[in-house]
């Protein structure tokens, strides 16, 4: 088994609020994220895929296959965008933390990604160089 990772970069804005919490405990629990007129982070997107080497290409995916689907499905939508208004994929009123952006991302591509004949191993998402997560599909 091989991995392949491609990564993929994109900029975006979001606010990490609870509407039933006072400004000082948002501020308490989100810190600079509670910024009431919004911000941005870059984030990283690290997409890896797992399979075996096709004999003629030695391909687990083509990785120009990879990043066009993950720009169409995911990457496109994201960049740009204030992530708590305008992208389809993120549910109304889910906060737009890095942990849930990962998940939702995982849920745009694994389907996808198996009709390639891998699989998608790990989402990993950074939104600063010190905080990064990382989704492996697991439910538990
Ligand atoms: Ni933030």
């Amino acid at each position: 088994m091989v991995y392949l990772t491609r990564r993929l970069t994109f900029n975006a804005a979001h606010k990490l609020w609870v509407d039933d919490w006072s400004h000082d405990k948002n501020l308490e629990i989100f810190g600079k994220c509670a910024n009431p007129n919004w911000h941005g982070h870059n984030y990283q997107l690290f997409i890896t895929v797992k399979g075996h080497p096709d004999p003629l290409r030695g391909y687990v995916m083509d990785a120009k296959e990879l990043k066009s689907l993950a720009k169409k499905l995911v990457v496109d939508k994201l960049d740009h965008s204030n992530l708590n208004l305008d992208v389809d994929f993120i549910p109304k009123g889910m906060q737009p933390t890095t942990e849930n952006l990962a998940i939702l991302i995982w849920q745009q591509l694994e389907a996808p990604i198996a009709e390639y004949g891998c699989r998608l191993h790990c989402i990993k998402l950074t939104e600063t160089e010190n905080i990064f997560c990382e989704y492996y599909g697991e439910t538990f």
